[in-house]
Parts: C-alpha cells; sequence; structure tokens
C-alpha cells in the first residue's frame, strides 16, 4: 500500500549520499562554528519524497477523559487559570502543544454563573459545545447562545468571552485553534479585554438570524472581513441539511455525506486558517482509504463506528476525538445497520488550499481498503 521504500531512496541520483570522514566532520564543525552548515547533511530529511507527519494517529476518549476535565473545576478557578482547559497533547507535536499539525485543542469547562475574562488574540478558535445547557460566548459585542454539536467561531482579533449562563448545567466545549500555526509564523499577540468584559451590543444570535439562511442572502449586508459574518452554526439546521443531502446523493465513497460549513459571503471557509465539516456515515456505511495534505480533529456527535488511520484501527463513540495527520490513510465505518453517526471536523484545508498545497490520493490497492495492523 503505502509506497514507504520512497522514503529509503536517498542513493538515487540527485539525493544526497555523502559518507562521514573525519575531514567532513571537522569541516562540518568549522561550518557550524560560523553559523552555516551543508545542505547535504539535511537535504533529504527536510526535502522528503511526500509528506511525513510527525503527529501520531490517535485517539481521546471522552470516557477517559470526562472525570479528568471536570476534576479541573476543583482545582483551579477560572479567573487563576486565565482559562480552564485540559489541552490535547499528540505526543509528536508536544513541542508546540497541538493535537494534529499546526492544530491546537483542548476540552474546557465551566459551571454555571461562570465567565472567562474577554480578550483578544491572533490566533482563530472554534469553540464546539460537547454537553451542557446554557452556554454562550460574546464576540465583538454579538452574544450567541451554544448548544451541544453548536460551534462558535472567535476569529483572529476579535474581543470574546466565554460564559455559562446561571439557571444552565456544566458545558464542556472542544477549542479547536490554530496556535501552533500562528506560532510558527511568530505572530501571535494576545490582549487582556480593558474592561475585563464587554457590552452585548446586538439582540441575542443576531448574526446567525442575519446571515444563517439557506440560498438567501441579507439586502444591505455588508461583509467585508476574512471571517464568516455567521458566528454560530447550529446542529439543527445542519444535521437536517445533512438528511437531506444524503436523501438524494451517493456522498463520497471517501467520506460519506460529507458538508463543508462555510462563509455565506463567498461560500468559502469560515475562517482564514481553520475550516470545519459535519459528515455523516449512514447505517452500516464503510468508507474507502484515502490520504491527504491537511490536519484532520474529527469528534463524535453521533453514533459510534471506527475508523483505521496507517493501518491502525481505532473505536470510536460519541463525543471521543481522534485526528488524521497530514498524508495519512484513513477511512471510516459506522458501527450501526439502523442509525447513522456523525463526525465533526476541525481542519486546516483553508491554509492548504490558499498556499496551493493540498494534494489528494484514493488508496488503489486492495479494493481501497487498508489492512489492520
Ligand atoms: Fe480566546
Ligand atoms: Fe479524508
Amino acid at each position: 500500500m503505502a509506497r514507504d521504500h520512497e522514503n529509503h531512496r536517498e542513493d538515487v541520483a540527485g539525493r544526497a549520499n555523502v559518507e562521514d570522514t573525519p575531514e567532513l566532520l571537522a569541516y562540518y564543525d568549522d561550518l557550524g562554528r560560523k553559523g552555516a552548515a551543508a545542505l547535504w547533511t539535511v537535504a533529504n530529511k527536510i526535502e522528503p519524497w511526500e509528506p511525513v507527519s510527525q503527529s501520531v494517529p490517535m485517539i481521546w476518549r471522552y470516557a477517559d477523559l470526562r472525570d479528568d476535565v471536570l476534576r479541573s473545576v476543583d482545582l483551579v478557578t477560572p479567573e487563576k487559570a486565565g482559562r480552564r482547559v485540559i489541552y490535547l497533547d499528540n505526543p509528536g507535536r508536544s513541542d508546540v502543544a497541538a493535537a494534529v499539525g499546526w492544530i491546537y485543542a483542548g476540552l474546557q469547562v465551566m459551571h454555571p454563573g461562570e465567565r472567562a475574562s474577554a480578550h483578544r488574540h491572533s490566533a482563530s478558535a472554534i469553540r464546539f459545545i460537547m454537553e451542557g445547557q446554557g452556554a454562550y460566548t460574546v464576540v465583538d459585542g454579538h452574544k450567541m447562545t451554544l448548544g451541544a454539536n453548536d460551534f462558535v467561531l472567535t476569529p483572529n482579533g476579535t474581543w470574546h468571552e466565554h460564559a455559562v449562563a446561571s439557571e444552565g448545567t456544566p458545558c464542556i466545549w472542544q477549542d479547536g485553534l490554530d496556535i501552533p500555526l500562528v506560532n510558527a509564523l511568530e505572530a501571535n499577540f494576545y490582549e487582556v479585554h480593558p474592561d475585563l468584559a464587554q457590552a452585548v451590543t446586538y439582540p441575542v444570535d443576531d448574526m446567525t438570524r442575519t446571515w444563517g439562511n439557506p440560498g438567501l442572502r441579507p439586502g444591505g449586508g455588508d461583509w467585508q472581513k476574512g471571517y464568516s459574518p455567521m458566528f454560530k452554526y447550529e446542529w439543527d439546521r445542519t444535521y437536517e441539511a445533512l438528511s437531506g443531502l444524503a436523501a438524494h446523493s451517493d456522498g463520497s465513497p471517501h467520506d460519506g455525506v460529507l458538508m463543508h460549513y462555510m462563509n455565506p459571503v463567498n461560500s468559502g471557509h469560515v475562517m482564514g486558517t481553520l475550516g470545519a465539516s459535519m459528515q455523516m456515515l449512514r447505517p452500516g456505511e464503510r468508507t474507502k482509504a484515502h490520504r491527504h495534505t491537511g490536519s484532520f480533529l474529527y469528534q463524535v456527535c453521533k453514533g459510534s463506528g471506527h475508523s483505521i488511520i496507517n493501518g491502525k484501527r481505532f473505536d470510536w463513540t460519541e463525543r471521543d476525538i481522534f485526528c488524521v495527520p497530514a498524508w495519512a490513510w484513513h477511512e471510516h465505518a459506522n458501527a450501526s445497520d439502523t442509525e447513522d453517526a456523525c463526525l465533526f471536523c476541525l481542519n486546516d484545508l483553508p491554509v492548504m488550499e490558499k498556499l496551493g498545497l493540498y494534494r489528494e490520493e484514493a488508496l488503489a490497492e486492495n479494493g481501497g481498503h487498508q489492512p489492520v495492523g
């Protein structure tokens, strides 16, 4: 299947193949003292035949993590912690605090009546609600109420604060941000709101009501910013759209029935660096394997099943989170013959597409399925 041997073709013409000799080692030392190095010592590593992800394919099971996330409430206050978050630490990406590739993700818990201070940063975020009632977020004066499987955007540079209404229940959500990417680009700023809280200056949920009407654009609606004006995306509408598409389309052999969340102004991704999609695996559906560039973090919103990632099987159920690193073979299967399964996916496709780096390949061998090791 995978052409692993290609990564070991260093002896072919045009590839570096220089033996170390005492003379060369001394030469490398000389260069090192002058802040320089010979390209042929690193060329094969920095220019691989194909992407070599440092991220480890893995799953974070909610049943394992939920109690630990809830314990953080007793251990630290949101005020002291700044943000009370347990983040997903991919062992291959610990150095940049990423869950996969250049995507950071964490689980945050908040009790009724708690409110995090308003702030803004260069990193963009998608806050995806996992459980609880009464969560809301304020983005640049727009208050959005949030239920399970809804998500809200807090795009780069927007003032935002998260809270749970006092009549609500404890809420847990997944934060997904481009922090590792923005840090890699050395462009990250962070600022706390001077008043620690911002005023709500628009009707509640106004942006979703204004911009979130399928096939309709508001008259006089003008939006020039580089992210979607529809700050909140709701589960009910998403599920209804997916169900409708599932009834009228065969879907994709690799993704089942998949829909991308979009910016209603230009039909593009919701933000400049992070994209999101929801996909439905119909009862009994098993997709074929493919691989592509870009990093993908899935959260199971509904149902149970498994994914095979680079030949390893990961069984999942509702609220589990798993990652598909760049250029990793992957295929998904719904465990149920009667119920659909839905996967939310956070990704860096906007970056891949804008930079012209997106590439995709279907697995041709073995009927399109990976052998499981
Ligand atoms: Fe934030
Ligand atoms: Fe895929």
